[in-house]
């Protein structure tokens, strides 16, 4: 018989819910929250409002889009942490409820884990190729930013992380700095195709082993921008398409840098990147090519599957369904966990 799995998402602003059958999307539907643009930042107690409001509709039309009914589900997967505990609460809630409503199966899932299973989702009509174990993950979003060796979809050894701020945080608290808006990664990212990447250098981090380490950069560009504005106050309008190119590449060149030495140092060539920054379009390019000068196989997940979506929490959920991972009704979400 068919293994239905129904996935959860709320661990911050987006409430997502996703069916899939055996490994197969049925469906994908995600709620954003748009009311935390005004504020420049994730407001937490907007966004569990926003959860509860979104949480049954969102789920109602996945079942619906999936095509199946609700008594044709055989296990629930809710996304436990890490996030913002008050989003988290919402889907956990609702994932328990729903399960002993149902008679079935809770199981629970790392966020984190459902970005670097990402790839694994299959799609009708899609080339769905994956990575073979073990694989290494670029996981880049606004909390995180780490090196992950992937030995099976349930056995993960970090490498890798940064020391200080994640990459994605390093976009956002850029962008707010410069004046371009919330989140701050898509800005930069659009600007940045505009402009010469050569034009501007930026402090690189020295950092041991395989961490990474952004606050600097972060500094870097505030004193450069400080002191060119007090030479001339229109320097950040006229040259804000060079300088998000600019700092977009040596954020990229940091990321690459560690990513070819974990490679090397591992031998491993099948490659992914994951979480929210995996949709900057300069990364995913340097990845490419930096894959076809080093023999890499890269995968690069759809940009519906980098942000955060229920169907990776729902193929997450599938693989610790099949391995008998079962999870308790007295279960709480956490905000932070230390590993994978
Ligand atoms: O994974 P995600 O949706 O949420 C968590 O942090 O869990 O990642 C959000 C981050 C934000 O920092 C946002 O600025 C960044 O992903 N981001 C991007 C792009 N799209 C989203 N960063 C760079 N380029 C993008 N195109």
């Amino acid at each position: 018989m068919a293994d239905i799995i129904l996935g959860i998402e709320s661990s911050c602003d987006d409430t997502s819910a996703a069916v899939i059958k055996d490994g197969w999307l049925l469906s994908n539907v995600i709620a954003s929250q748009d009311v935390h643009k005004a504020y420049g930042g994730v407001v937490p107690e907007l966004a569990s409002r926003d959860h509860e409001r979104n949480i049954v509709p969102v789920v109602s039309e996945a079942i619906s889009r999936a095509g199946i009914r609700k008594e044709d589900l055989t296990a629930i997967a809710f996304t436990r942490g890490p996030g913002l505990l008050g989003s988290l609460l919402v889907g956990t809630s609702f994932a328990k409820t729903f399960a002993l409503s149902l008679g079935i199966p809770l199981v629970m899932v790392n966020h984190l884990q459902g970005h670097v299973l990402a790839n694994f989702v299959k799609q009708e009509g899609s080339e769905n190729r994956q990575p073979s174990f073990p694989y290494l993950c670029l996981l880049v979003s606004g909390g995180n930013s780490q090196i992950v060796k992937v030995n099976s979809p349930l056995d993960f050894e970090i490498l890798g992380q940064t020391i200080d701020d994640a990459v994605g945080e390093a976009f956002d608290k850029c962008s707010k700095m410069m004046g371009l808006g919330y989140p701050g990664g898509p800005v930069i990212d659009r600007l940045a195709k505009q402009g010469d990447p050569l034009r501007f250098k930026f402090a690189k981090p020295h950092i041991e082993g395989l961490d990474y380490s952004f606050s600097g950069i972060k500094t870097s560009l505030l004193y450069f921008v400080r002191d060119e504005m007090a030479k001339d106050p229109e320097f950040m309008e006229k040259n804000k398409e060079d300088i998000c190119a600019s700092f977009q590449k040596a954020l990229i060149d940091i990321l690459l840098d560690k990513l070819v030495k974990a490679a090397k140092q591992t031998g491993i060539k099948d490659i992914t990147i994951g979480g929210g920054v995996s949709a900057n379009s300069g990364l995913r390019g340097r990845i490419v090519e930096e894959g076809q000068k080093r023999g890499w196989n890269t995968f690069l997940p759809e940009f519906k599957f980098t942000t955060d979506n229920a169907a990776m929490i729902a193929i997450a959920g599938y693989f610790h369904y099949q391995a008998g991972e079962r999870c308790p009704m007295d279960i709480a979400p956490v905000s932070r966990i230390a590993d994978f």
